[in-house]
């Protein structure tokens, strides 16, 4: 009791803070995102995400090289896929020289220590922007997650360590686990995106991609159907549960900062790692907000960061990483 317990006393310098802090960022936290083209030549900046780039694969090889002597060791790749090759069921996806597969087989070429995890999800693939084939305005579960185990079986074939499921198909975690565990896959990994919301702060990353819904009659506009209501808290513990039974080795909320409590609760009730997503919408906003001189760049990064850790998460996939990299070496 005051004026035996001072709390003010841990913080009176930066050398006591530093030995009482609970949480620390080191470049061993992030999952670093990155965005694929065709071409020769390309480092195109994304408009909505200032200063984050789509690469062609042969300047790919440089960034990548460079992300891993900062210390980042872990990528997570997107393919931004021509419209003539998309249509309803993503056939392109399984094409084994398809750009994913030629972008797996590239990093691990120039880079074979790096850790390669794909997203396996038919949006970037489909005609119609959505995570699942259409029929008669709705989105298919069960065929598409045939189609999932065929897409990472193929991300497998390329030498990809990780795949990382965002569809939100039901059953797809076992689905995929199966057909990698029936080829000799067993040392694929699985990085489920267990607790996604149909958040709008997946814009940018539509525009990164191309990938947003059409406006089509008779499709619908957004993925309500499959991603979670905002609302739902208990259901991400369902949704956490099932993957875990059905193979998941990681498991995933997305997006991160207004999520937090559902990270916590996650780790509270499973003993698995827990990936966090800081999502495209969460980089733009910090972006425009500091190119407006309104907020400090650097600090709120951090403490995003930091709060995102703080809450439970064990790896952080953030347009960020090299930012925070830059900043804390
Ligand atoms: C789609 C996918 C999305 C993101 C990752 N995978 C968008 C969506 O669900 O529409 C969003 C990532 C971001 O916003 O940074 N499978």
């Amino acid at each position: 009791m005051y004026p035996n317990r001072r709390n003010r006393r841990l913080r009176t310098n930066e050398t006591i803070r530093a030995l009482v802090r609970e949480t620390t960022i080191s470049p061993n936290d992030f999952l670093v995102p990155l965005f694929i083209v065709e071409g020769k030549g390309i480092k195109e900046e994304i408009p909505s995400m200032p200063n984050y780039y789509r690469y062609s694969l042969d300047l790919l090889k440089a960034e990548v090289k460079a992300l891993y002597n900062m210390g980042l060791r872990s990528v997570l790749l997107f393919v931004k896929v021509a419209d003539k090759l998309k249509d309803n069921s993503g056939t392109e996806a399984l094409n084994p020289n398809g750009l994913m597969q030629r972008a797996i087989t590239t990093i691990k070429n120039v880079c074979p220590d790096m850790l390669v995890m794909t997203d396996v999800a038919l949006d970037p693939y489909s005609s119609f922007g959505h995570d699942g084939i259409i029929h008669d305005g709705k989105i298919l579960n069960d065929e598409t997650n045939s189609i999932l185990a065929e897409m990472s079986l193929s991300h497998a074939q390329a030498g990809a360590d990780f795949v990382a499921p965002s569809d939100m198909m039901d059953g797809r975690i076992f689905e995929i686990r199966s057909l990698l565990e029936d080829e000799g896959f067993h040392d694929t990994g699985i990085m489920s995106y267990s607790a996604k919301y149909a958040s709008a702060f997946y814009g940018p990353f539509r525009d990164a991609l191309d990938s947003a819904p059409v406006d089509i009659k008779n499709i619908p506009k957004d993925k309500e159907t499959y991603q979670m209501d905002p609302a739902n808290r208990d259901e991400a513990i369902r949704e956490t549960e099932m993957d875990i039974n059905e193979g998941a080795d990681i498991i995933m909320v997305k997006p991160g900062l207004c999520y937090l409590d559902i990270v916590r609760d996650i780790r509270n009730t499973f003993n698995v790692p827990v990936a966090v997503y800081q999502v495209s919408g969460e980089y733009a906003m910090l972006k425009a907000a500091a190119e407006k001189g309104w907020l400090d760049h650097d600090a709120v990064m951090m403490e995003q960061i930091t709060a995102i850790k703080r809450a439970g998460a064990h790896m952080i996939a953030s347009y960020f990483a090299k930012d925070v990299v830059k900043l804390i070496s």
